[in-house]
């Protein structure tokens, strides 16, 4: 299995995620059996763009863009695991953005996909070089069961440059990631990942998947790419 997932991060609101279900539906992409695709979306967004994926029945799995790393309680603000149990199967976590923006660490991270994984959520898991080891560590000391987390490596200078990785030399860094986790976990790449050179990236030996933001915003865009897989 392959996998395309999406992720429109602080973009489209609800009445605008639900016009880009329109526009899907009128592409008919083909959605082919042996990939998934799934989307992360803004919270606001994800209970209604279920309804309506259901009601037009298109083969779109659902996932957040991140958690709290808190169980329910007195938190005001935070969106817990158990309340994205109800609504989608999985969640981003530890996106490098995360990590610049809002000062996330390692054992965040793993805090949030031990959470996930209580409640039934596979954890999307984030890596770039510099943190790769020690977030894996992190992952093994929390007890994590890595084989039910997917795993991205999303080097930085390609995120949202249009200036991605060679696929070679991605293939070689999933194989490590691979490689560090026993590999029993998918393994995928992200960055300026679009129509013309997902096959190059998905063709790899070690590369089960991409995570893909800007070029997942368009209906057009993300057709083309599941579009260019079959
Ligand atoms: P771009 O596809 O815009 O480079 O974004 C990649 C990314 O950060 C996906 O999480």
């Amino acid at each position: 299995m392959k996998y395309v997932i999406g992720n429109w991060k602080s973009n489209q609101n609800l009445t605008e995620s639900l016009i880009w279900i329109d526009g899907i539906h009128a592409l008919k992409p083909k959605f082919p059996a042996d990939i998934a695709i799934i989307l992360c979306l803004p919270f606001t967004d994800i209970a209604a763009f279920n309804h309506k994926i259901a009601d037009l029945n298109i083969p779109i799995i659902t996932g957040a863009q991140d958690v709290s790393h808190l169980a329910p309680g007195k938190h005001t603000g935070e969106i817990t695991a158990n309340m994205l149990g109800e609504l989608v199967s999985y969640c981003i976590v530890g996106h490098s953005e995360r990590r610049r923006d809002f000062n996330e660490t390692s054992q965040m991270v793993a805090e949030k996909a031990k959470l996930l994984l209580e409640n039934s959520i596979t954890p999307i898991v984030c890596l770039d070089l510099p943190y790769l080891d020690e977030q894996i560590k992190e992952l093994f000391q929390n007890n994590i069961d890595v084989s039910r987390c997917f795993f991205v490596y999303e080097p930085i200078a390609a995120i949202g440059t249009g200036h991605p990785l060679d696929p070679v030399e991605a293939n070689h860094t999933t194989n490590q990631i691979g490689f560090l986790l026993d590999n029993v976990a998918p393994v995928l790449y992200g960055g300026s990942v679009t129509a013309d050179n997902v096959k190059s990236f998905v063709d790899q030996s070690r590369i089960d998947g991409v995570l893909v933001g800007t070029d997942s915003l368009e209906p057009t865009l993300f057709a083309g790419i599941i579009n260019s897989l079959i």
